[in-house]
């Protein structure tokens, strides 16, 4: 079961503090005019209490994502259990993120898990220790996984769009998504998650075939195979814009409406 919204976690993530500001003028004080991936909104406050949060819309189907570059592979890696799915990403050799990795970070979690958190690809903590969400940036989202009541490990599983570690922490490159596309599809298929929240631009691209703002991306409901989708800020991004932690927490909100509605 989802806990209920902790006020301890809320603070931790500085929240609390920049809420009032919020409510009052829609816009928390010190907060920068725009930022690159949210345009500031000039009427509506930014929050909405978890009680009054609208009620989600119909589900938006994905665009049409790009087709496997090799059907073969995507097939094979499609029949594949948990155990076979590790070894292969572990030996995998299909784009050259391999060339520079020190391993493979497949993911973590709850198998059975309800909620899948997707984010874009491992850093360099991540690859040191081989799991997602280890440094800075997975700090955050633990913290905005416990204000939305959840849990690493419980409930919880987190993946990556690509399983290497970029070099420099660049944003992976079509081609590589592509390329890592099949180990995705094959988890969400394994674990069947009641719902998936996309971290940051490249995981809402890679599962919803749309390349456009994140301002015009959150608070709406999308499915991937008949999964309830939403999307949110990168953690990473958190970091650097600290006044749009405010927005992902109503996402998180948004997102336990979309999961309370789904059996
Ligand atoms: N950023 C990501 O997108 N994934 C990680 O695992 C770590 C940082």
């Amino acid at each position: 079961m989802t806990r209920p919204v902790n006020l301890d976690t809320l603070r931790e993530l500085e929240l609390l503090d920049v809420l009032p500001h919020l409510w009052r003028t829609g816009t928390p004080a010190g907060a920068p005019a725009t930022s690159p991936e949210a345009p500031q909104r000039t009427s509506t406050p930014a929050v909405v209490a978890p009680g009054t949060q609208r009620a989600p819309k119909a589900p938006i189907a994905a665009q049409p994502l790009p087709v496997p570059a090799d059907p073969a592979r995507a097939a094979r890696i499609a029949a594949l259990d948990w155990r076979a799915l590790n070894e292969d990403m572990a030996a995998c050799r299909a784009c050259r993120l391999c060339e520079r990795r020190k391993q493979a970070v497949p993911g973590v979690g709850a198998l059975d898990a309800s909620w899948l958190f997707v984010g874009e690809g491992p850093g360099a903590e991540e690859d040191e220790q081989g799991e997602p969400f280890v440094g800075q940036a997975g700090k955050l989202l633990d913290a905005m996984l416990a204000a939305a009541g959840l849990q690493r490990g419980r409930e919880v599983y987190i993946a990556n769009v690509v399983k290497c570690r970029p070099p420099g922490n660049r944003t992976p490159s079509p081609d590589e998504a592509e390329a890592c596309a099949p180990y995705l599809d094959r988890q969400i298929n394994l674990i069947r998650p009641k719902i998936i929240v996309a971290l940051g631009k490249t995981a809402v691209t890679r599962l919803t075939g749309r390349d456009t703002s994140m301002a015009s991306l959150r608070l709406q409901r999308f499915e991937y195979q008949g999964i309830p989708l939403v999307a949110t800020y990168h953690p990473a991004y958190l970091l650097r814009n600290l006044p749009d932690k405010l927005k992902a927490w109503e996402d998180l909100v948004f997102a336990r409406r979309v999961r309370a509605e789904t059996r």
